[in-house]
């Protein structure tokens, strides 16, 4: 296996829209962003993942871009994303830019074009079908509620798209359209970029001929999902982008990827492929839905996690790389969704960063992790800002479901959840904005916030600090095999690295028991240091001790 920067570093994501407002409208921009960098640098990270800053009209908070090329009104200027940039590289870090390629705003140029008449050059550059007994073209879901057609009646035909009606889908059969995109890739790159994050990349190849998704009882637009995750081609044209950008250019790439399994995405990352480094694959996020998807709540098992997530640690263990997250700005709180966001908050936040951080991939903190900022709950819908929510709360009120039902499933998995504002300090709007926040801040900052973690030295924001210079001074963090131990224990998820004659044991214990470990006796080593642990004092040895509630330990053998 190759050793590269990217396998080394830990990346850390900003949702601009939420993190710092340097100009009192209520929206985080770039200038915020300048001003909490030292904060990022004492925190230790390597690189940053900045969601969508492009022009856009928010339909979607940036996803839906309309000028790839400018920076939204309300972010700044391209000189502040400059500014931004240099800075980021003078403290040493790396800046990678979210790529939203499967389809852009409706108010892009292109679609403003295409929409005009049938033979405009634009024209082909998204995907129109005429209706079918005047009805839809077929009976896929839009992601966001609804039918993922719109009709359009300039040119009396409807157009796809896979999330909302202001999202148009690209036209990625068109070579026209693939050179537009790969042109403006490279127009970043040559700014100085060190990489993209590549939103729904693998929805990019559609199935010819978009046939009708088997239908399903009770339900008028379904999922036709098969027909665009992981399409015919999508490795021609991931290798093509390839070779056309990333390629030439030392930076980082990952792939978000809904509906990959780790067979599919060793072909993705594997590195003689030339397609991404890495994906970020879903199925662990989905261990805690039922069959009818994400609102449909059921409670997580902790024999599924360490299934699947012992299953991507081995699958990719030759071949290709993981990234490794637990939450970012489209799923709930971690601390909230996998640990216990009340009495244990700070414990499980520890355990739950030992767990991931010291797992064989490329750890992503998501803003507000690092002091384990917790879901929200609104009492209102109207407090409620994200398009995929507010869609489905209409949605099911429609068909009848209770107010209450419909709201705990916002509480459970919103996205929301992880867009209320940073919490900087105790002062008003947790010093997020002096104006009045896009969405309300979480009432929870006055003891949960930045200025509050910096000050105590046995934070979450300290522990983080530690996990991440741990990974700078071991090798075996980074480079070692994965083997689940304990498969079957209910309640302790560990596990053992191994680089050379070095072993690394990892130890979770995932709730409030306090359940007993004992190391397999097929672990020979004749030296043991304990290298990280969530408690101040630690009882027995590695060989056997007791885990108090949420307790995490990490042990280096020799
Ligand atoms: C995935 C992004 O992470 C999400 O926020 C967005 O809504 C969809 N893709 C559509 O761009």
């Amino acid at each position: 296996m190759n050793k590269t920067w990217w396998k080394e570093s830990v990346v850390y994501q900003i949702y601009p829209r939420s993190f710092a407002d340097s100009n009192a409208d209520g929206i985080g921009d770039l200038k915020g962003i300048i001003s909490k960098l030292d904060y990022l640098k004492l925190l230790g990270i390597d690189v940053i993942w900045l969601s969508p800053v492009y022009k856009s009209p928010n339909d979607d908070n940036g996803y839906d871009i309309s000028d790839y090329q400018e920076i939204m009104d309300e972010f700044g200027t391209m000189s502040d994303w400059e500014e931004l940039l240099a800075e980021v590289h003078n403290r040493g870090m790396k800046l990678i830019m979210d790529l939203v390629v499967n389809h852009s705003s409706d108010e892009h140029q292109w679609f403003v074009e295409a929409r005009k008449s049938k033979d405009n050059p634009y024209r082909d550059y998204y995907i129109w079908r005429p209706g079918k007994d005047g009805k839809e073209p077929n009976n896929w879901a839009s992601a966001f509620s609804g039918s993922a057609w719109e009709y359009d009646e300039t040119t009396d035909e409807y157009f796809l798209h896979l999330f909302s009606k202001k999202q148009p889908d690209l036209n990625w059969e068109n070579p026209k359209l693939r050179e537009e995109v790969y042109k403006m890739m490279n127009w970043w790159l040559d700014k100085g970029i060190d990489g993209f994050r590549m939103d729904v990349i693998n929805f990019i190849s559609k199935v010819e001929g978009l046939p009708d998704a088997p239908s399903e009882p009770g339900k008028k637009y379904v999922s036709g999902h098969e027909y665009f995750m992981n399409g015919p081609r999508i490795h021609e044209f991931l290798q093509e982008m390839h070779k056309s950008t990333t390629a030439n250019y030392d930076v980082m790439t990952v792939g978000e990827m809904p509906g990959v399994n780790h067979e599919q995405a060793k072909l993705y990352t594997a590195e003689d492929r030339g397609e991404v480094n890495m994906v970020f694959q879903f199925e662990h996020v989905d261990l805690d839905s039922g069959p009818h998807g994400k609102w449909d709540l059921r409670p997580l098992k902790l024999s599924d996690l360490k299934e699947n997530l012992s299953s991507w640690q081995k699958g990719l263990e030759q071949i290709g790389w993981n990234s490794l997250y637990m939450n970012n700005h489209d799923q709930p709180r971690m601390v909230s969704r996998f640990g216990d966001d009340g009495k244990y908050r700070v414990e499980s936040a520890k355990m739950l960063a030992t767990l991931l951080h010291m797992m064989k991939g490329t750890p992503y903190i998501y803003q507000g992790e690092e002091m384990g900022m917790t879901n929200v709950r609104f009492e209102s819908i109207e407090q409620y800002k994200d398009i995929e929510t507010l869609n489905m709360y209409k949605e099911k009120s429609e068909q009848g479901l209770a107010h209450e039902t419909i709201m705990n499933s916002i509480y459970v998995k919103g996205r929301d959840n992880a867009r209320t504002p940073v919490q900087w300090d105790d002062s008003e709007n947790a010093g997020f904005t002096t104006g009045t926040p896009w969405i309300e801040v979480n009432p929870n900052y006055k003891e949960i916030n930045a200025k509050a973690v910096q000050e105590d030295k046995n934070s979450i924001f300290y522990y983080y600090q530690q996990l991440i210079q741990l990974r700078k001074q071991h090798e075996i963090i980074v480079y070692g095999e994965y083997d689940l131990l304990l498969e079957h224990d209910p309640d302790i998820f560990a596990y053992v690295r191994t680089l050379g004659d070095k072993k690394l044991v990892v130890v979770c214990n995932f709730y409030a028991q306090e359940p007993t470990f004992e190391l397999p006796n097929n672990l020979s080593f004749s030296a043991s240091e304990l290298i990280i642990s969530n408690y101040p004092e630690v009882e027995g040895t590695v060989k056997k001790f007791t885990l108090k509630p949420y307790e995490a330990r990490v042990y280096l053998l020799e």
